[in-house]
């Protein structure tokens, strides 16, 4: 894993009015901590999540994973993985499938995605869904 650090990070979400969904942000979360984000809905919890994911633009400031600066970085090329509040899966894969997917992607050989998929299907307790 890796620091992830946020500088003074904004969304403007275009619109008359725009929204000011998160404003000037400025949060590092150390490498291995587990951090959690509370607040009133609307508050931009979601927005800033998307933010370090890239499935939303930074505005102004910038968004750090470890020493490289992502603000511009397309979601594909941060190396960072999602689950959605609502769940998002691929219907037609099993779930060993579904996990794997991403790594499928990366060209990873079919052995070392098995390998992986049994790992954190061990971690999360769901080897008997696979
Ligand atoms: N795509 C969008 N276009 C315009 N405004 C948006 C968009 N998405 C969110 N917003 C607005 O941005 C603000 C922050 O929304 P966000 O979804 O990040 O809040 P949240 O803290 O995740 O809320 P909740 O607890 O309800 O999930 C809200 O005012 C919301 O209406
Ligand atoms: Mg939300």
């Amino acid at each position: 894993m890796a620091e992830v650090r946020y500088e003074a990070a904004s969304r403007v979400y275009p619109g008359s009015p725009p929204v000011r969904a998160v404003d000037g942000l400025d949060l590092s979360i150390a490498d291995g901590e587990f951090l959690v984000l509370v607040g009133p809905s609307g508050s931009g919890k979601s927005t800033a999540l998307r933010m370090v994911a890239g499935l939303e633009d930074v505005d102004e400031g910038s968004i750090w994973i470890g020493d490289r600066d992502v603000t511009s970085v397309p979601p594909k090329g941060r190396d960072i993985a999602m689950v959605f509040q609502s769940y998002a899966l691929y219907p037609h894969m099993t779930v060993a499938q579904n996990m794997g997917f991403a790594l499928k992607l990366q060209g990873l050989s079919k052995q070392v995605i098995g390998e992986k998929v049994a790992e954190a299907a061990k971690l999360l307790d769901l080897e008997k869904y696979l």
